[in-house]
């Protein structure tokens, strides 16, 4: 499915020009000359902007987490340009649609308070060669038609690699954020997406020590690395006191009253977990099991509602529809929901007794908020999560994963330990050094370390 068009907000007013996101025949300045040998080709890199105090940004979002990734950097972008004595950073938003329902998407608009993208390209769902190639293609008008000095890409997703592909091929500028984090497990494909994103960078922004060693060790040029932090909990920081007032928990019964607010949160939808009938059977029949001791919630994933219904596995669930519909929380059964925004998520993710997922993000979110996660998988990109944080890897076996959970109720939570840097601030760092680095400016006191120098 191929959805939405392209769109751009001209020159900061309100009204929308969509236009279509086909691509024109004769890119402006594509060219085949070599790049050392072509003017165009030694233009393209500085963008048209990319003179002293003045750059151009076009960022990049796609799915789910990449829009809590995005949010902050934004933030940075405006904070640079409300400041005179620096020049003008002109950010840009561009949507893939990798992820289009409202729940995927827009709810995270809203949530974290991003502004409509500037250019949507209707992506939609696919294979991944369908899926890559087609954010390629419409992508690349865009980046032609913006002379970008920089194109930003977040995470992992189909969109990153493909966004950043594109602009490496164009003579574009690339900065991976969330860069050098590796499962070296090949199997899963974010973690071809983070090899190629990585290999492609002109700036590799890191949120932990693995990261900035599994780089070296794969021969990137430390100048290229910057260990920021992490922008998952620059939004997690910000957004925390707003998701106190989200409703959710009185909106599902989930009221300390009626449960004490002791439930386990569950998200799943890694392809290893769900595309088979095998792990995600397993799985479901430990949540069931579990869900004898307390409620188990799970804001199901589309992937995995698809699944459920394929593999008929839908007696461990009792669907839900939250609102409208009352929640039905009962022994035995998995209390199923739609995926909810970013505040809610919060509101649950910081209540719940102990939280079980195959999620990357929510391995990062669950550290900082010092709640028990069970990883549902056999390995991790994120080992400071298990080092410094609340993550155990409990894989998808039945018996492990209750072992696990039953422990992680007993020992409830253990004091916080956040990882170096995840102190809210990894956006303006990223901003600061992208600045400085495209226009020599130098926006504040750069507070980051290059690899090696921790
Ligand atoms: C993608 C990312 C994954 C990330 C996850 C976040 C890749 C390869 N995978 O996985 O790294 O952890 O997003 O959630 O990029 N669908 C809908 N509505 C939507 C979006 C998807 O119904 O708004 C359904 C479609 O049937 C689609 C399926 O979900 O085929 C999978 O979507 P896709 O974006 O391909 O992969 P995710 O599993 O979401
Ligand atoms: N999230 C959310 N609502 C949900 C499930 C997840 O807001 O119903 C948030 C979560 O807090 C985190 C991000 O989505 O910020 C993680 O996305 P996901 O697990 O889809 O992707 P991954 O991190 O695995 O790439």
């Amino acid at each position: 499915m191929f959805i939405g068009s392209l769109s751009k907000l001209l020159g900061g007013s309100n009204l929308l020009d969509r236009r279509s996101h086909e691509p024109r025949a004769t890119p402006s300045y594509m060219c085949s000359q070599p790049k050392a040998a072509c003017g165009e080709h030694q233009q393209t890199p500085k963008g048209e902007s990319g003179v002293h105090g003045k750059m151009k940004v076009l960022n990049v979002v796609g799915a789910r987490p990449n829009f809590v990734k995005i949010a902050p950097i934004l933030r940075a972008f405006e904070a640079v340009n409300a400041r005179p004595e620096i020049g003008r950073v002109e950010s840009l938003l561009v949507h893939t649609e990798q992820h289009y329902d409202d729940a995927m998407s827009a709810a995270f608009f809203t949530d974290l308070q991003i502004q409509p993208s500037h250019y949507t390209l209707g992506v939609g769902s696919g294979s991944h060669a369908v899926q890559t190639a087609e954010v390629m293609r419409r992508f690349e008008p865009v980046v032609m038609e913006e002379r970008p000095d920089v194109v930003l890409v977040v995470g992992d997703v189909n969109s990153t690699a493909a966004c950043a592909l594109t602009a490496a091929k164009l003579g574009v500028r690339v900065a991976h954020v969330e860069a050098g984090l590796r499962s070296f497990d090949r199997s899963m494909p974010e973690e071809i997406n983070r090899i190629v994103t990585d290999a492609l960078s002109d700036f590799l922004f890191t949120t932990e020590s693995s990261a900035n060693e599994n780089l070296q060790r794969e021969g990137h040029p430390p100048e290229k690395v910057f260990f920021v932090g992490n922008v998952m909990i620059d939004s997690l920081l910000a957004c925390r006191r707003m998701a106190e007032r989200s409703t959710i928990l009185e909106r599902m019964g989930l009221t300390p009253k009626r449960y004490g607010a002791d439930y386990a949160l569950v998200t799943l939808h890694r392809p290893s977990n769900v595309d088979a009938v095998e792990p995600l059977a397993a799985i479901l029949d430990a949540l069931a099991q579990l869900s004898w001791e307390l409620p188990v919630v799970l804001p199901v994933h589309p992937r995995t509602r698809a699944r459920l219904q394929e593999f008929k596995l839908t007696h461990y669930v009792d669907p839900l529809v939250l609102n409208g519909t009352p929640v039905v929380i009962r022994p035995g059964r998995i209390s199923l929901f739609e995926p909810v925004g970013y505040l809610d998520f919060l509101r649950l993710m910081s209540a719940a007794r102990v939280v079980l997922t195959d999620s990357g993000g929510i391995q990062d979110e669950t550290t900082c908020l010092g709640v028990p996660c069970l990883t549902l998988r056999e390995n991790t990109e994120r080992p400071v999560t298990m080092t410094s944080g609340t993550s155990t890897l409990v894989g998808t076996d039945r018996d492990r994963i209750l072992s696990g959970a039953r422990g992680a109720l007993d020992n409830g939570r253990s004091a916080l330990t956040l990882p170096p840097m995840w102190d809210g601030h990894a956006a303006e760092r990223i901003v600061d050094v992208l600045v400085e680095k495209v226009t020599g400016d130098v926006p504040r006191q750069a507070f980051y370390h290059t690899a090696g120098s921790e």
